[in-house]
């Protein structure tokens, strides 16, 4: 087996490359003056079984377009398998029709990385469970959980905890992951007046003198979160952290955060992050290097993934 990076999350994948005891194969991927992206794997990959890191994260499009060219060119390279590992899959949250005439995106971004010639894909904490089958080639999503999970423990203990969903949509993760704490859950009623902008309708639950701890799957401009932690706040927690999986942070969410009532977010390092963030007084974040380490030990032996989470 051989591992591959591009360009979006090579820390990561430096990470995942030292966890398997192997190094990052030789790729280069350039720009022409055009900016069109040109690939050269360096090293012979005929025959190998190979995985290819890339998440689909700022700036989306030429990430993209940096994967579904490098499997071309492994493709072409004779591979003899071809896993795309997409810590981080963008377009996730357009995976319906949200309204008439509208893409779904997950889907023809699925098709695309099958399209280009992927075997198998694995990734972590899909947007939804049901994108899985948005590709018609085997698809592994790993789940941050326990990574989080763990993390909470060490850092919050159990008594008084309590895990918030923001959203009526992330109750499953967030029961998943307070079950095994032994914690209550509560709700967020949220609604989406419009793209970008979120508003706390109510709190459904008793979080009175608890603990609270947001989980999420992805904080993008932070105002889900932001909202959710004056309105926790308001009705008498006594402190608001937030754990999410994929930390996308666009358009000034690090000041967001850093200026909110949010004690501390907790973020995975499924997207690599700019200087501002890492800098940032209360944004921590988890390497989720060795989880995917393990999947990838695990593919390529033909042995089970869900184990891992057994
Ligand atoms: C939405 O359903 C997702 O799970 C997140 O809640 C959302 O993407 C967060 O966005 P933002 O940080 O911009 O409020």
């Amino acid at each position: 087996m051989k591992i591959l990076s591009a360009n979006s999350n090579l820390n990561l994948a430096n990470k995942i490359a030292d966890k398997l005891d192997m190094p990052l194969s030789a790729m280069a991927v350039r720009r022409f003056a055009d900016k069109e992206i040109f690939v050269n794997i360096d090293e012979n990959v005929r025959g190998k079984d190979i995985f290819i890191v890339q998440s689909t994260s700022f700036p989306a499009n030429d990430h993209l377009m940096e994967l579904l060219i490098c499997i071309d060119a492994l493709r072409r390279a004779s591979a003899r398998r071809v896993t795309a590992v997409l810590p981080y899959f963008g377009y996730a949250r357009q995976d319906r029709k949200s309204e008439g005439r509208t893409p779904i995106s997950a889907k023809l971004v699925a098709n695309l990385i099958t399209t280009a010639g992927a075997d198998r894909v694995l990734t972590m904490d899909l947007h939804a469970g049901q994108i899985q089958g948005f590709f018609d080639i085997p698809t592994d999503n790993l789940f941050a959980g326990p990574v989080l999970r763990e993390d909470i423990r060490e850092n919050y203990g159990t008594d008084k905890l309590m895990l918030i969903s923001p959203d009526v949509g992330g109750v499953v993760r967030t029961r998943g992951i307070a079950m095994r704490l032994g914690a209550d859950i509560a709700i967020v009623d949220k609604r989406r007046p419009k793209p970008g902008t979120s508003k706390v309708m109510n709190i459904i639950g008793d979080v009175k003198g608890r603990k609270c701890i947001l989980v999420d799957d992805i904080v993008d401009s932070g105002g889900t979160l932001v909202g959710a932690a004056e309105a926790l706040l308001e009705q008498g927690a006594t402190e608001v952290s937030a754990y999410c999986s994929h930390g996308v942070l666009s358009n000034g969410a690090a000041d967001r955060i850093a200026s909110s009532q949010l004690k501390e977010l907790v973020i995975t390092d499924s997207i690599n992050q700019p200087q501002k963030v890492l800098d940032a007084p209360n944004i921590r974040i988890l390497s989720i290097a060795s989880l995917l380490a393990k999947a990838i030990r695990r593919i390529a032996n033909e042995e089970s993934v869900s184990a891992l989470f057994d």
